[in-house]
């Protein structure tokens, strides 16, 4: 059971209004009375924040606006005794612009080798004024940047996140440094950003039809040579086979590959550990398309011997609760779909603020920070709406988050009924649901074999068993249904003489 820290976003102990290490620390009792075994903490690294973080300037340093190497130490140190584990993001498909190796980059002519650990490539047309190929930035926009010399430079994300050459050396050898160095500190392993880039097609060719631009679409290989190339495969080997030099380390993929197959591929024995699927995360509130959607994950990693990795919400997509429908409807199948996902067999993942049940936020204009805002020209708000930060206790912004003055993004005035502290001691919180949830899936025995089977259930529902017995149901319709038989062990509703009310789901045994 992992919980994903947006490091920024979590909570602040040095009153700047941004989240930090110490922040985090700091709250690792509350981790721990959650009930997670394991953290995912989101890019510390220096880095001019151009998105976020995850344009690493220097991957072996802890950025002044996180902390330092002490307070990290200070980190694994106190969770390993809390007996929570470790693991961080890793951002091999990219550097930050103001990299060592960019700016040398930038300041060396055409043609000189510091280029070349990029994608350095002249244009096409007269003057060579075109970009070198259609490919798009998955930001908006053209994938490729011009540089006063006329040279372009291949960016898949923010113009400021040139794509590393993953065919040369020295790019392999950095991030094995960068590896061991994380892992000589004790974490206990990594998140890897972006684990379907990396490896580019040598000629470049252009893309099949320009996919339009949105935030981390499935790539289909056949399409879209940007993503998802064989030569990715032997890349995650060689990161393997450093993980392997070390007890007990876990990698993580974020690979948004349309087919299961290859999918599959990212964890095969001698690849990755876990890929998230977020075909769960993508599915509208229906439960045809959740079963389809879990029936998907579970036959890919059956076929590799993986465990699935299961996702509602993340620092890049809407928070569930707001793509359910928002408001008291959107929480009410928060809850329910909480239960389905952490029923399932395998790993889950839970974003900061999942437990708490938070929504998305309508921010103002001036208050937008994510690149995707300027890049699609204000088409996209971008993902700060899921990345406000969390509210801990009192009736009023900040809510704890931070003892400084402000916050760096506005936290709405209606979320003190949100807070962790409001939340603890209601019996029927979400916060509350989340901690007898992950209570039973981490004891009763109930909840034990990597089965999952299918029960007949009516039309918008859903019920599956699991190999050690327990059962859950979901009615995602509009009526109330009949419960399958056995003792309810926890609704996530009230339930009406026995039935299951709509958006309301229960685990038996
Ligand atoms: C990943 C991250 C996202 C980031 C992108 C570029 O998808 O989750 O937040 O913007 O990679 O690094």
């Amino acid at each position: 059971m992992f919980y994903q820290v947006y490091v920024r976003s979590f909570a602040d102990a040095n009153t700047d209004g941004v989240g930090d290490l110490r922040g985090v620390r700091d709250r690792l009792g509350y981790l721990s009375l959650l009930g997670i075994d394991a953290l995912w903490l989101t890019p510390f690294y220096r880095s001019p924040m151009a998105d976020h973080g995850y344009d690493v300037a220097d991957p072996r340093d802890v950025d002044p606006i996180f902390g330092n190497l002490d307070d990290l130490d200070e980190l694994i140190r106190a969770a390993h005794q809390e007996g929570l584990r470790v693991t961080i993001d890793l951002i091999p498909n990219h550097t930050s612009d103001r990299h060592p190796w960019f700016m040398a980059a930038g300041s060396a002519p055409p043609g000189s080798a510091e280029r070349e650990r990029y994608f350095f490539r002249p244009g096409r047309g007269p003057d060579g004024a075109m970009p070198p190929n259609n490919w798009l930035s998955v930001f908006g926009g053209p994938a490729w940047s011009r540089l006063p010399d006329g040279e372009w430079y291949l960016h898949l994300f923010a113009p400021q996140q040139p794509d590393l050459n993953w065919s040369h050396p020295d790019v392999v050898a950095d991030f094995e440094q960068t590896m061991q160095f994380w892992l000589d500190r004790g974490v206990d392993g990594f998140r890897l950003d972006v684990a379907h880039g990396m490896a580019k097609p040598a000629d470049l060719p252009d893309m099949a039809e320009p996919q339009a631009p949105g935030v981390l679409k499935h790539a289909d290989h056949e399409a879209d040579p940007r993503f998802d190339n064989d030569g990715v495969h032997d890349l995650h080997r060689m990161i393997r086979r450093v993980a392997d030099k070390y007890a007990d380390r876990v990698l993580t993929g974020e690979a948004w590959v349309v087919d299961d197959d290859r999918l599959a591929r990212y964890v095969r024995p001698d690849e990755l550990h876990l890929a998230f699927n977020f075909r769960l995360l993508e599915a509208d509130w229906n439960a045809e398309m959740f079963v389809e959607a879990i029936t998907h994950s579970l036959n890919a990693m059956s076929s590799v011997d993986a465990p699935p990795t299961w996702v509602l919400s993340n620092h890049d997509m809407d928070r569930h609760v707001t793509r359910y429908g928002g408001g008291e409807l959107g929480t009410r199948r928060a809850r329910a779909a909480a239960l389905v996902q952490l029923a399932l067999p395998g790993v889950a993942y839970v974003y900061n603020g999942d437990e708490l049940g938070l929504p998305n936020v309508e921010l103002p204009d001036e208050a937008l920070q994510d690149p995707v805002w300027e890049r699609s020209d204000h088409a996209d708000r971008g993902r700060d709406g899921e990345r406000v930060p969390l509210p801990w206790n009192g009736a009023e912004p900040p809510y704890g988050f931070t003892e400084g003055p402000g916050t760096w993004l506005p936290m709405p005035a209606d979320w003190g009924g949100l807070a962790v502290e409001a939340q603890l001691d209601d019996p029927d919180s979400m916060l509350s649901l989340y901690r007898n949830a992950l209570e039973i899936r981490r004891e009763h025995p109930a909840m034990s074999g990597d089965e999952v089977q299918w029960f007949g259930a009516p039309t918008g529902c859903l019920a599956f068993r699991r190999t050690g017995g327990l059962v859950c149901a979901l009615n995602a319709a509009d009526e109330l249904v009949p419960m399958p038989p056995g003792e309810v062990v926890l609704s996530s509703g009230p339930l009406e003489d026995g039935m299951l009310p709509p958006d309301t789901a229960a685990w038996l045994v």
